[in-house]
């Protein structure tokens, strides 16, 4: 791929055009392999910025942009317009084709969907966990290479463009989708987007989704969203930015609610000064699907690049707005500049991905998968009874429907279709040891089911969510969840099965956070397994069994009642978002959450100390230097989610209590300490002056706290910024 390609091969030799231009090329291309490309440089140029860390051309941007000037002198207009949607409604082969032009050899895009894998139109896949569950590692290596490994298998089913991820905030837990995002806070669901971009970029091409404010269901297609520009800026964009300008991800959907009165794919303001004049995104924008264009000269002005999946408003309006002068031929060009420069950029003339079933589904994926689900799966509550001890224990009676379904998510476009899943009860069936497993579907509970229960040495009980209760409105009026609560049978089931056996400990299926209080203090233990993918089981029951120390962290905040967090009402035609929700909203009211973000707990204890700053003040273009000592002060290996946090101390603005401005996941054996080191940039703490436009870093002081979750944060050290 030409992305990080550091051979930096020039564009297009191979093309017939004019030997002048071959010429600027040959010229160019020796000059670039003499001085220019690798990142270990050591020729005369080499004070510049290596070419192949910039943006997503690397190295090959020059000769790229000198093709796409060429390639548009020769295209009819016609043949502009055809780069610039989708080929029909119903996918080739599993995938979503667009525009390609014989004539001039120029291939089109094939898209298909993510983010927990390869989307099921394009048949079998390994199925990840969903982006929560992955949020919930705080691991930024592994969902990189869980990005390369969807890369690999998007490529392998002949794909070029991955929509995924889906990067939306977690402004409130009944959002439908809320399993396919990573979390409710920027800096977290930024970096883990930023990651999954980079791997999924080794092979194809990534498609940042859904821009923005999509963050109901129920009404998708139409609600109008409104924020006032800081929350825009501070709360709902900067993952968005992070993903252009650190992720450099070639493609960016539009979401299909309107923003301020207007529909996101023909929104200027979004796409046009944010996007592309402000952040500088060089790929191309294509709309969401079917009903996600709404006009022909208000999007094309607008800056959408591409219309999906067919030409409804593009097509032969697009050209009669041109025709009629109403859409410049200048658009017309940039769009198609943009689309040819992902194509190029990506080498899918020259290396077009070809299917390859022997990438699809391996066994390197499904292990990674594995990895994915342990990693994942957060430890609510433990009163001592896990992890179970299989040498002390004669019997567990495994309890639930879910405990037997596979359930690895919501069955819209996130849909995937793997070779396998292993059920909660296959991993418990296959890792009890000498344990005796029993089955009871609960449902209701029979005599004896009651006996079975209550003579077993443990009970565990799988309960949660499907796609019943929550996934996306594909159907109008459906998708967000009812309530944060269990369904009441499921709550039944618990109470039954804890009034039975003492030691019962609840398994949670689902995509974000349930309400508990009705029976948490029935129970002894409880698992968040999420919607943890094919290799779920195992995973679960490698932590029941403490062959795996559980890890996981929160990605956002679980109340004790809904009535803690900020109102959600599903069926909104208009929706106002505030700055304040998850824990920065719990924090600023004082509410004492049922789990605090970033809160997990494991089979070891952790210890803080030894706070230290690289310096007691910085000018407001410098990074800071924070390191702290975490001790594992129990008897097993385990790893920790080091957080940082930030408060202002006397901001001229109101500000959130603190924010979350770095993570790093770390393993410790018994007894080992690690010193974690984190960098601050002044720019991360600044606030975005509506009146003057732009983001000021305040000379002021700053508090820098270090722990293990929001709520539990026992270091602390100040610092200020200087005046500039
Ligand atoms: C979803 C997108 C998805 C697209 C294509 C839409 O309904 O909102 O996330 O990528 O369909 O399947």
């Amino acid at each position: 791929m030409a992305i990080f390609d550091a051979s930096c091969r020039a564009k297009a030799l191979g093309r017939d055009f004019n030997r002048v231009l071959i010429l600027i090329l040959a010229a160019a291309l020796l000059s670039m392999l003499l001085w220019g490309c690798s990142s270990d440089d050591t020729g005369p140029e080499s004070e510049s910025p290596a070419c192949d860390s910039v943006g997503f051309c690397g190295c090959s941007a020059e000769a790229v942009e000198i093709l796409i000037s060429d390639l548009l002198a020769e295209m009819t207009l016609s043949e502009k317009i055809e780069q610039m949607h989708g080929i029909g409604f119903v996918p080739v082969d599993g995938l979503w084709h667009t525009g390609e032009n014989e004539r001039l050899g120029i291939p089109g895009f094939r898209m298909v969907d993510g983010p927990r894998g390869v989307g099921i139109l394009a048949g079998t896949a390994t199925a990840f966990p969903v982006g929560m569950a992955r949020g919930a590692t705080w691991d930024r290596e592994l969902e990189k290479r869980i990005g390369e490994a969807m890369g690999k298998e998007v490529r392998g089913k002949g794909g070029s463009v991955l929509l995924a991820p889906t990067i939306n905030i977690l402004s409130h837990p009944r959002w439908g989708r809320a399993q396919e995002t990573y979390g409710e806070d920027p800096h977290h669901l930024g970096k883990m987007g930023v990651s999954f971009i980079q791997g999924v970029q080794q092979h194809v091409i990534a498609s940042a989704k859904h821009f923005a404010l999509n963050n109901i269901e129920n009404t998708r297609y139409w609600v109008n969203v409104v924020a006032d520009e800081r929350t825009l800026r501070e709360i709902y964009l900067p993952h968005f930015r992070m993903a252009v300008q650190e992720g450099h991800v070639g493609s960016v959907m539009s979401a299909y609610n309107k923003v301020d009165g207007h529909y996101c794919s023909g929104n200027s303001e979004l796409l046009g000064r944010i996007l592309k004049d402000d952040w500088g995104f060089e790929g191309f924008v294509e709309s969401d699907w079917f009903v996600g264009t709404w006009s022909t000269v208000g999007s094309a002005l607008a800056g959408l690049d591409i219309e999906m999946p067919a030409p409804v408003f593009y097509g032969n309006r697009l050209a009669g707005a041109v025709g009629t002068g109403e859409v410049p031929v200048e658009t017309i060009d940039g769009a198609v500049r943009r689309i040819l420069r992902v194509k190029y950029c990506f080498d899918l003339d020259t290396d077009p991905p070809e299917p390859n079933p022997e990438e699809v589904a391996t066994e390197e994926h499904a292990a990674l998968a594995l990895e994915a689900a342990r990693k994942a799966i957060v430890l609510l509550k433990n009163d001592g009874i896990l992890p179970l001890d299989r040498e002390a224990i004669d019997s567990v009676v495994v309890v639930g429907e879910l405990a037997d379904t596979p359930n690895h998510g919501d069955q819209g476009s996130s849909r995937v279709a793997p070779p396998y899943v292993v059920t909660p009860l296959q991993g418990i069936l296959d890792r009890a040891g000498e344990a005796a497993v029993e089955y009871v579907v609960g449902n209701p509970l029979s005599e004896e089911d009651r006996t079975r229960i209550a003579t077993a040495d443990a009970a565990v009980v799988v309960v949660g969510l499907t796609a019943e209760e929550e996934g996306e409105g594909i159907l109008p009026g459906r998708g967000d969840r009812v309530s944060l609560r269990l369904p009441a049978a499921h709550e039944e089931l618990i109470a039954s099965v804890a009034g039975l056996n003492e030691r019962t400990i609840v398994v949670l299926e689902g995509g974000s956070a349930i309400v508990l209080e009705n029976w948490l203090p029935l129970v002894e233990a409880i698992l968040m397994a999420w919607y943890p993918g094919q290799e779920g089981g195992n995973a679960v029951a490698d932590i029941l069994f403490g062959e795996v120390n559980p890890s996981g962290r929160l990605p956002s905040t679980w109340p004790r009642a809904e009535s803690d967090l900020p109102p959600f009402i599903n069926d909104r035609a208009e929706v106002e978002y505030g700055y304040y929700h998850g824990y920065l909203h719990v924090d600023r009211e004082g509410i004492e959450p049922r789990y605090p973000f970033g809160y997990g707990l494991s089979y070891t204890t952790f210890e803080y100390s030894n706070l230290m700053l690289s310096d007691r003040s910085m000018s407001p273009d410098a990074t800071l230097g924070v390191t702290a000592e975490v001790r594992n002060t129990g008897a097993v290996a385990g790893e920790e989610v080091v957080q940082l946090y930030v408060s202002c101390e006397d901001s001229r603005v109101d500000r959130p209590l603190r924010t979350l401005e770095g993570f790093e996941r770390i393993h410790l054996r018994p007894d080992e300490t690690v010193r974690v080191h984190f960098d601050l940039a002044a720019e991360n703490l600044a606030y975005y002056d509506t009146g003057a436009g732009e983001w000021e870093v305040e000379p002021i002081g700053y508090r820098v706290h270090v722990g293990a979750s929001s709520r539990n944060l026992p270091l602390a050290a100040t610092f200020a910024v200087r005046p500039d």
